[in-house]
């Protein structure tokens, strides 16, 4: 039985400002994602901290917050079978030096903040992010 999932993946800044977006799509296609939807957009701090209100006690939400409002980011839903873990996988661990060969974040990312991508961590909060980009 097909199971074909949504996840909703972010390019963040860092990426976007050196021009990684279009190799990092090819990543995803190559990898048997369809790109079902996308969007460039700039989002404001406030939206920023209503998107990551899952991590608001932790240190990190301030700076994270204003990082992924500082520049234009790339929403997307990715399709595929079981579409959540296979994205986490290509992502690769959350801190590039940890990441596996072959991952996005291995191959991409900077540091814990910088690290290129951000993917929904479950099938309830895939939907729950793909409504905030995507609702209109
Ligand atoms: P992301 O998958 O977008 O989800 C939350 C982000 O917080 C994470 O990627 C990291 O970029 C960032 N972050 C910063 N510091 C930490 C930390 N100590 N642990 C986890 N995530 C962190």
């Amino acid at each position: 039985m097909s199971n074909t999932e949504q996840t909703l993946s972010i390019i963040k800044p860092d990426a976007v400002e050196r021009n990684l977006d279009n190799e990092i799509k090819q990543m995803f296609i190559k990898n048997g994602f369809n790109i079902f939807k996308e969007k460039k957009i700039q989002i404001e701090k406030s939206e920023a901290e209503k998107f990551y209100k899952v991590h608001e006690t932790k240190p990190f939400y301030n700076d994270l917050c204003s990082y992924l409002s500082s520049g234009p980011i790339i929403a997307m839903i990715l399709e595929k079978e079981n579409a959540v873990a296979e994205n986490r996988k290509l992502m690769g661990a959350t801190n590039p030096k940890d990441a596996e060969e072959g991952t996005i974040r291995k191959k991409y990312g900077i540091s814990i903040d910088k690290n290129s991508v951000h993917g929904s961590d479950s099938i309830e909060n895939a939907k729950i992010e793909i409504d905030f980009f995507f609702k209109d």
